[in-house]
């Protein structure tokens, strides 16, 4: 393995953060004809081919892509992956659904073999989807999240995971004490936690299947782990919003529940946020929380549109969330093309740029690890995606007649899928490529 690599080809990604959506247009950086220097798995140098041809010896091993389009590892900040095999489910809404297919589904990971194959496929599934970071909730299980952990490790991929915490309203095959949720989660930050590029969640399932004790236990973990991610769920549903009032009539509404046993913060990401109060807004960006945006599950569960204009107005961070297995796909560009059309039904015109900030460095914004990834900054990781824009005819067809590097993203994102993932790259390794033909 060759510790320097350059990469030549179109690039684009998001130069930095922005406040506003409108800056993002300065933001973007395409260069058509550009290199990329790669050493030791991170980015070196970035340049234009004419620039940059003399800073690449002849002994560096030089991989040329001409028509596709290099861009940033996607990051999914929300997604199941226990979920994986009951993905697409027949006919509920969130209350039911998780009752009738998920509860059952996640019972079967006390199998750590089950877990190995079931991790394995997974991760595959994002690296054929070009995804390379996730924010991933494993089961109640303590062998759920080994298993990811060990298969994510194998891969080198940047994944953030943790062991579902939940004692009640759940069948009793899912339900621990909060002593026993103590212990498991304790011992696997222990394990896990900064073990190579991984890093561990305190992963709450949602304020109904937590008690007050094991909402105090999650807080007290936070306190004594102040460097670990949150992860949990968030006024999905309008049944759900008024069963935690029910359950938590002393709090001032859902969020305050979670902000009350301290779970709110930097590092918390909290996914859906469809039907907040301003109040709860208010506290998602006083507390520096993020949000995990994931259209393609508030469509097919039918749970409401998320607003990202007043997620601007707030100036809370969002990422993008497949939500797998609410959610109908792995793959970024469709989750983008579902954001667009949420947007479209209020009125908000979601730019491409736009789109794939979300999934790309507002996503690592989300997850608190935007120095490390999220575009192709000199010093990040060289996690990145090789896009073929025009996999099928009728694609090629639209390339053709984009007139420029915005008409043919735009396209691409409302066209594409996991045809259009030709390699995925782990800081700068092959970590899956198309099969020809
Ligand atoms: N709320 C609590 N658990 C879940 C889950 O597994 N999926 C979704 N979409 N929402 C939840
Ligand atoms: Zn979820």
């Amino acid at each position: 393995m060759h510790s320097i690599k350059a990469v030549r080809g179109s690039f684009f990604d998001i130069a930095h953060l922005v406040r506003h959506p409108d800056a993002l247009e300065q933001a973007a950086r395409f260069i058509d004809d550009g290199v990329m220097i790669i050493e030791a798995g991170k980015i070196r140098a970035l340049h234009t081919w004419e620039a940059g041809r003399h800073h690449v010896p002849p002994s560096v091993p030089l991989s040329h892509f001409p028509g596709k389009l290099i861009v940033p590892g996607f990051i999914d900040c929300h997604v199941h992956y226990p979920q994986t095999e009951m993905i697409g489910a027949w006919g509920s809404q969130l209350l039911d659904w998780l009752n009738h297919y998920t509860f059952p589904t996640e019972s079967q990971y006390h199998c750590a073999d089950h877990a190995a194959a079931m991790s394995d496929f997974f991760l595959q599934e994002l690296l054929r989807n070009g995804t390379t970071s996730a924010l991933v909730f494993a089961t109640v299980h303590a062998a759920s999240v080994e298993a990811l952990f060990t298969a994510a490790l194998q891969r080198n991929m940047r994944v953030i995971a943790g062991k579902v915490m939940m004692d009640q309203h759940a069948p009793a095959a899912l339900l621990e004490t909060p002593a026993q949720s103590e212990r498991d989660t304790r011992r696997l930050i222990e394990r896990w936690h900064n073990t190579g590029r991984l890093g561990y969640a305190l992963t709450p399932r949602f304020a109904p299947t937590s008690s007050p004790q094991l909402l105090s236990v999650v807080g007290a973990l936070r306190r004594e782990y102040p460097d670990v991610w949150l992860q949990t769920h968030l006024s999905e549903n309008p049944q759900e919003v008024a069963w935690v009032k029910q359950l938590y009539p002393e709090r001032a509404g859902y969020l305050d529940v979670y902000h009350h046993y301290g779970l709110t913060g930097h590092k918390s990401v909290f996914a859906h946020c469809l039907h907040l109060e301003d109040a709860e807004w208010q506290c998602l960006a006083a507390t520096r929380s993020a949000i995990a945006f994931c259209p393609t599950s508030n469509l097919f569960l039918g749970s409401g549109l998320f607003n990202l204009q007043k997620s601007w107005d707030a100036g809370v961070a969002v990422g993008m969330g497949s939500d797998v297995g609410a959610g109908t796909t792995f793959n970024a560009l469709e989750t983008l093309a579902e954001a667009y059309k949420v947007a479209q039904l209020q009125h908000y015109r979601l730019s491409v740029y736009e789109a794939f900030y979300h999934a790309t460095l507002g996503a690592a914004q989300a997850l608190a690890l935007d120095d490390v990834i999220g575009n192709f900054a000199v010093g990040k990781e060289a996690d990145m995606v090789i896009l073929d824009p025009a996999a099928t005819p009728l694609q090629r067809l639209r390339q053709q007649n984009g007139k420029d590097i915005h008409e043919r993203l735009f396209a691409l994102m409302m066209l594409g899928d996991d045809r259009n993932i030709y390699q995925t790259l782990i800081q700068g390794e092959v970590a899956w490529q198309r099969q020809p033909g």
